[in-house]
């Protein structure tokens, strides 16, 4: 794979993935962005102490740390499921400037990329993550999720994630009144939730992104 990093408008790092010219993140800025969609309206929005997550697209593993940070400071306990089938190599994931702009150590971060794959890590009390590489299309579990983080690369880029099929999946995989957060707001894919089943909220975008999606099982 084809990456560099790339400094977004809050100053903190993205990956280009050259491949198909896409960047991980927006460029208005991948801490604002994801802490906006995962975190406020993700992981926050479900008000539990215990809940089980997946995270479609582990790649630079901001989604996971500001997970566990949260998760830290607000007691809530979390089962963290991640999977990719393209991990990031070593001297890009080193490099990235997440930890200094949160405040949070080095060596947390670096705790995320270097943990075993395919086995349940515990990274302290209230976060217990397990990566895996492969693709939602490969990927079982006999657990179902509170919360899908559903951050793959866009229908333009990647249309295969975005299909009837693979939504349907991400479906079965949610417990009753679980619900699938994503920055996607396209109405072709509002319509296959729709169609699946999914109740739809559309809710404000963070800067430069008018609306985002939340899906949830009844
Ligand atoms: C938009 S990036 C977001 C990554 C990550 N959440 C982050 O904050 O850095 C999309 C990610 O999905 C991964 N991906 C690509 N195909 C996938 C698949 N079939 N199943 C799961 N993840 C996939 C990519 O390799 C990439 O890491």
């Amino acid at each position: 794979m084809n990456t560099t990093i790339v400094k977004t408008n809050d100053g903190s790092d993205t990956i280009l993935n050259k491949d198909i010219n896409e960047c991980y993140h927006s460029k208005h800025g991948a801490i604002v962005e994801a802490k906006h969609i995962f975190i406020k309206n993700g992981l926050l929005n479900l008000k539990k102490n215990k809940t089980k997550i997946l995270e479609v697209g582990f790649g630079s593993g901001l989604n996971t740390l500001l997970t566990l940070i949260k998760a830290k400071k607000n007691n809530i306990k979390i089962i963290y499921d991640t999977i990719e089938p393209f991990p990031l190599n070593k001297e890009i994931y080193e490099q990235l400037n997440y930890y200094k702009i949160l405040d949070t150590s080095r060596d947390l971060f670096l705790k995320i990329h270097n943990c075993l794959w395919e086995k349940r890590i515990k990274i302290n009390d209230f976060f217990f993550i397990k990566k895996q590489k492969t693709s939602l299309s490969n990927f079982n579990s006999n657990i179902k999720y509170d919360i899908i983080y559903f951050d793959a690369f866009s229908p333009r880029k990647q249309p295969e994630m975005w299909s009837e099929s693979i939504l349907t999946k991400t479906y079965n995989l949610l417990n009753k009144n679980g619900y699938l957060i994503t920055y996607c707001s396209k109405g072709s894919f509002k319509r296959i939730l729709n169609k699946i089943g999914y109740d739809i909220e559309i809710i404000n975008g963070p800067i430069g992104k008018r609306e985002i999606t939340r899906a949830s099982r009844k």
